[in-house]
């Protein structure tokens, strides 16, 4: 149950809470008798609530970032928190792609696509990314976010049923219930509860939509299996592919290549480009007729500015070298071979995950805090992911890995994860 404080209590927050206001006394002139909740009262409330759970979020500022060294507060962490999976953010072509299209170009895009903002680079952009994830055609859009808000809302209308696995990222959630389409959430992966669901209103337009590989847990969506139940169900499969690009696949095209699925059986690819490939941004590929689509009716790809064509000219050097540097994605599998063999040995309670997302479950909110903060005191950055993120009783440490990560870098983590004091009861470390 949370605790919501009296005012008196609230007034002794770090950030008080604002002064309640009865029938609008005090507001002199024009005070009104109204007995409204006052908003920013309310989430004053809601935050202090937050913070009594041990919930609250707190914002860091990093002064400087080189490869997985982050600066923060004066010190130098090594940093496994980040989702630069290939090692490319700070790759000197990008920069190089990004400089000459700001000199060439300057910054802004200075209008939305469909009024002039649409450059050259947007353009090539979009092309590379068809062409890499096998697609027909393929539409930028500003953030991972609005890419999945803006197809949702493109696609399902009020009363459509919109069938999710239960650990999609939130703004998939997000986009099915602003579509005020019917969401339904099956236990996750599990194809049979999928199943059910489709079936349980077999004349509603369906869309099944899910993670490629999921972005707490790192563990990659049964693909083929939803792709031959939509087949079957004839709903449309929607994949959001935000930590499988660049990692997966042949030539890191994504899990959607990895499970050898067609345009045809998984008709809407999501992905973005601020993970693996280290820009900003992101992308809906699939036929010419769905882009069309989305270009007449997704809001959010309408009515907003542009990326910069800079971040765009960046973002198509990224393909480039995801695509063929190879490399990288080996190297990236060995760093995540070292990393599980040795927690394995520790004991530590590694999830099933392929990815480089590895996360560490540890359960207790409060203990996932603890040894964050424990690994941070030894010069590493690990994020503690709580509820509401994660379900209750199932935080953890998030830990992801890059191609930038050496083996001491992966050593030294499991130095530091070994030394985590046991929560009582546990037969291993952390
Ligand atoms: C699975 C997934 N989809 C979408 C997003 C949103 O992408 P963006 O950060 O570009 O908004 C994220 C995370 O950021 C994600 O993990």
């Amino acid at each position: 149950m949370p605790i919501t404080p009296s005012l008196h209590q609230a007034s002794k927050l770090e950030s008080p809470l604002p002064q309640a206001t009865i029938g609008g006394e005090g507001r002199g002139e024009g005070a009104t008798l109204a007995s409204r909740p006052d908003l920013l009262e309310r989430l004053a409330i809601q935050t202090f609530e937050r913070d009594q759970a041990n919930l609250r979020r707190r914002l860091r500022t990093i002064e400087h970032a080189e490869g997985p060294w982050l600066e923060s507060d004066g010190r130098r962490l090594l940093g496994f928190c980040s989702n630069d999976y290939l090692g490319l953010s700070q790759h000197p072509q990008l920069i190089a792609a990004l400089k000459r299209a700001a000199d060439d170009e300057g910054v802004g895009s200075g209008s939305a696509h469909l009024i002039c903002g649409h450059r050259r680079e947007h353009a090539q952009l979009e092309e590379a990314l068809a062409e890499w994830t096998g697609r027909e055609c393929a539409l930028l859009f500003s953030t991972g976010y609005m890419a999945n808000l803006g197809t949702m809302q493109a696609l399902l209308a009020r009363g459509d049923l919109c069938v999710q696995d239960k650990l999609n990222h939130a703004c998939l959630l997000d986009g099915a219930q602003l579509a005020g389409a019917e969401l339904k959430r099956y236990p996750h992966a599990d194809i049979e509860a999928a199943a059910r669901q489709l079936r349980s209103r077999p004349d509603a337009a369906a869309l099944l939509a899910t993670d490629g590989v999921f972005s707490m847990d790192g563990d990659v969506a049964p693909l083929a299996a939803l792709a031959a139940l939509c087949a079957r169900e004839h709903a449309t499969l929607m994949v959001d592919d935000a930590h499988g690009l660049g990692v997966l696949g042949d030539d890191g095209a994504g899990s959607v290549r990895a499970a050898g699925l067609s345009q045809r059986e998984a008709p809407v690819l999501m992905a973005t480009l601020g993970k693996a490939l280290g820009c900003s941004g992101a992308f809906v590929a699939g036929s010419a007729a769905l882009i069309d689509g989305l270009l007449q009716f997704a809001r959010p790809y309408i009515y907003t500015t542009a990326m910069p064509p800079a971040l765009a000219a960046a973002a198509c050097a990224a393909v480039e070298i995801a695509r063929h540097e190879s490399w990288r994605r080996e190297k990236l599998q060995a760093t995540i071979a070292r990393f599980r063999t040795g927690a394995a040995q520790l004991g530590l309670p590694l999830m099933d995950s392929p990815s480089a997302i590895q996360p560490l479950l540890l359960g207790d909110a409060q203990v996932a805090l603890e040894a964050a903060q424990a690994l941070e005191r030894r010069g590493l950055l690990v994020t503690a992911i709580r509820p509401p993120t994660v379900p209750q009783g199932r935080a953890r440490l998030r830990i992801t890995l890059s191609a930038a990560h050496t083996d001491e870098h992966i050593d030294r983590l499991l130095d530091a994860l070994a030394a985590l004091p046991k929560p009582a009861g546990a037969g291993g470390p952390v």
